[in-house]
């Protein structure tokens, strides 16, 4: 554990965006985040995880802790199920492929979803009809206050639609250091009613997908509409799909009879924003060395070299453009820093 100066954050924002961290650690186990914690020399301290869902503006003026937490276990079992303790380093993807090697059944419909584990329960991961709360069981985190771990079953974390207690009261008070997922061990329980994983099994030629097979049709359809953070910098979905009134859709359909929605209840309905940004013109636009991905209108793109102040007036003025012809307010999903 080395405190270094002036380091590059490049490779650790999905990104891709070359910001500078003033001091930079990474931390390897609990007790090395308790010593770097306690450091009164760094006033200001910046936790980072996979490095997913940020969008960094500028240089970081303090020191970054790097959440290296390796390891997996299993922490106990029953005849159907098994409790698998994931550390929040693990990178979420790998550790969805451990879960599948070991045939152990309910994070399949997340395959690639990019960031760590420790992160996951942060904003609820989900895709592709699985919130990673319906296979959470609790998560261990650092109070910062007390520098004791605290533990919070699913309740405690009160999840929502890309939210948790984590976005909201216990922001910035707690690192998650490890997470608690309960998976089925036999009689999995598939998910494949939403309706791209049934056209891509088709296209597979499976008719009774096993869960590596339901893997394997959601990386295929990630990565025909997903840029790969790898090549092209990304956060996935930089917009949450806004949720507005039954009374409000109705008023749209008038204008826009073929807007898709969603219902979340009976007078709420879920909007998806990657429509209101094509229809738009938003999707597939390029300005220079940043633009709208074009296969999957949600997602900002960074093509090498752009500022993170770029992709943030782009996602103001996407904002603006959508409330002008829609009047529906579009909220970032990503954390702007
Ligand atoms: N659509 C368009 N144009 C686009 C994109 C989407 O018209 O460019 C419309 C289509 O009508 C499509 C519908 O939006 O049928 C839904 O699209 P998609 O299935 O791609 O899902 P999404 O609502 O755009 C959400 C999540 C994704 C997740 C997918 C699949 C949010 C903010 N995003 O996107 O999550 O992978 O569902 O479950 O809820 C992420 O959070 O980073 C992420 C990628």
């Amino acid at each position: 554990m080395r405190v270094q100066h002036n380091i590059s954050l490049k490779k650790y924002n999905t990104f891709g965006l070359d910001v500078a961290a003033k001091h930079f650690v990474s931390v390897a186990t609990v007790d090395q985040l308790l010593d770097v914690l306690k450091l009164d020399n760094y006033q200001d301290k910046f936790i980072l995880g996979g490095g997913s869902n940020m969008l960094l503006t500028k240089d970081i003026d303090a020191l970054v802790i790097h959440i290296n937490l390796k390891g997996i276990s299993i922490e106990k079992e029953t005849d159907t199920h098994v409790y698998v303790k994931a550390n929040a380093g693990e990178n979420w993807h790998e550790f969805v492929l451990w879960t599948l090697n070991n045939n152990f059944g309910g994070l399949e419909n997340m395959s690639l979803i990019p960031g760590n584990v420790g992160t996951s329960p942060i904003q609820n991961i989900g895709a592709y009809g699985v919130e990673l709360k319906d296979n959470f069981v609790s998560c261990e985190a650092l109070n910062l206050s007390t520098l004791k771990l605290d533990s919070f079953n699913k309740e405690a974390c009160e999840f929502g639609y890309r939210n948790s207690i984590f976005k909201n009261q216990a922001k910035g008070k707690y690192i998650i250091t490890s997470v608690v997922f309960k998976l089925t061990k036999k009689k999995h329980n598939l998910q494949t009613n939403y309706g791209a994983i049934q056209s891509q099994l088709e296209i597979m030629g499976v008719v009774h997908p096993t869960i590596k097979e339901v893997s394997k049709a959601v990386i295929a359809i990630r990565q025909s509409k997903l840029p790969n953070p790898k090549e092209i910098g990304n956060s996935g979905s930089f917009f949450k799909n806004p949720i507005i009134s039954l009374e409000e859709f109705e008023k749209l359909k008038e204008n826009f009879p073929t807007i898709p929605s969603y219902k979340v209840s009976g007078k709420k309905i879920k909007i998806p924003a990657g429509w209101l940004i094509e229809t738009a013109g938003f999707k597939g636009k390029t300005f220079g060395n940043y633009g709208v991905h074009k296969n999957q209108a949600l997602v900002l793109v960074n093509y090498g070299g752009a500022k993170g102040e770029d992709i943030v007036n782009l996602s103001k003025l996407i904002q603006k453009t959508i409330y002008r012809i829609f009047k529906i307010s579009i909220e970032a999903e990503v954390n702007i820093i």
